[in-house]
């Protein structure tokens, strides 16, 4: 059994999609590595389907998408239609699909969920058991970089977004890091219309585990993949120390 994840924040798919954005795909090397893959493709965390969707409505045929929120999965197949998308609610960390695939990817920090060495591990090995012998795994990861690790000592308004309904949201929260288990937890509240306005639901708090670029080499070396490319952001632009988002295309080795 593995420690439940605190998930209250994808409990409202709606709202998911209010601060995520509509269903879309920025950049261009997932779409490519989806068409190249000539087989089934596997979404590791894949919310209400903002990438899953689109690669489907392109031409990518045979996606499936693993996802512990219920609601993001009851979200998304209000989208589906005909596209050729399997939605599975499961555990990334603990699911047997009967295929393997030649592209696995988990997009938009699902990584960074994985709260524990022994997470992430098990995680990878999914990964392992689900990809073909020559098959690609794209996993990105949101790394810190020390200076911007600071703990915010107070609320602070973090973004306005506006719901379907037409009514403004104001979030404001704060930010925090424990070091020892390199976890970077949020602690956010949505008031409606204005910043005291009456609560949108209940304050409610993410916890991610920071990774940095050498740590996550090692983990994938010592979980059997190799990487074979390296971006800062799905247009395929190459790594830099300014970039934070990593995005490691890999193999097993
Ligand atoms: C930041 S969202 C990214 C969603 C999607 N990949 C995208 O790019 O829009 C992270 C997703 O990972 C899911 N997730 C986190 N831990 C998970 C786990 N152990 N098993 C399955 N899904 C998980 C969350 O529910 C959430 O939908």
């Amino acid at each position: 059994m593995f420690d439940p994840i605190d998930l209250a924040f994808f409990a409202d798919a709606i709202l998911d999609e209010v601060v995520s954005g509509e269903p879309k795909i920025d950049g261009t090397i997932l779409l490519d590595l989806a068409r190249q893959a000539n087989g089934p493709i596997l979404e590791l965390g894949c919310g209400y389907g903002r990438i899953t969707i689109p690669l489907a409505q392109r031409g990518v045929q045979d996606l499936t998408g693993v996802e512990l929120s219920a609601s993001s999965l009851a979200h998304a197949r209000t989208r589906t239609g005909n596209l050729p998308i399997r939605w599975v609610e499961a555990d990334v960390r603990d699911f047997h699909l009967d295929r393997r695939y030649p592209f696995i990817f988990a997009r938009g920090d699902v990584f960074n969920f994985m709260l524990t060495r022994r997470d992430q591990e098990a995680m990878l090995a999914r990964v392992q058991e689900h990809l073909t012998a020559d098959g690609k795994f794209l996993v990105d990861t949101l790394p810190r970089r020390p200076a911007s690790m600071v703990d915010d000592p107070e609320d602070v308004a973090w973004y306005t977004v506006t719901h379907p309904n037409g009514r403004q949201i104001y979030t404001a929260g704060r930010g925090w890091f424990d070091h020892i288990r390199q976890w970077y937890i949020q602690r956010a509240h949505e008031h409606w219309d204005s910043a005291d306005g009456e609560l949108v639901r209940p304050p409610w708090t993410l916890t991610l585990r920071y990774v940095m670029p050498q740590e996550m080499e090692a983990l994938l070396h010592y979980n059997g993949f190799k990487i074979v490319a390296q971006y800062s952001d799905y247009q395929g632009d190459p790594i830099t120390p300014e970039e934070p988002h990593y995005i490691y295309l890999c193999e097993k080795r």
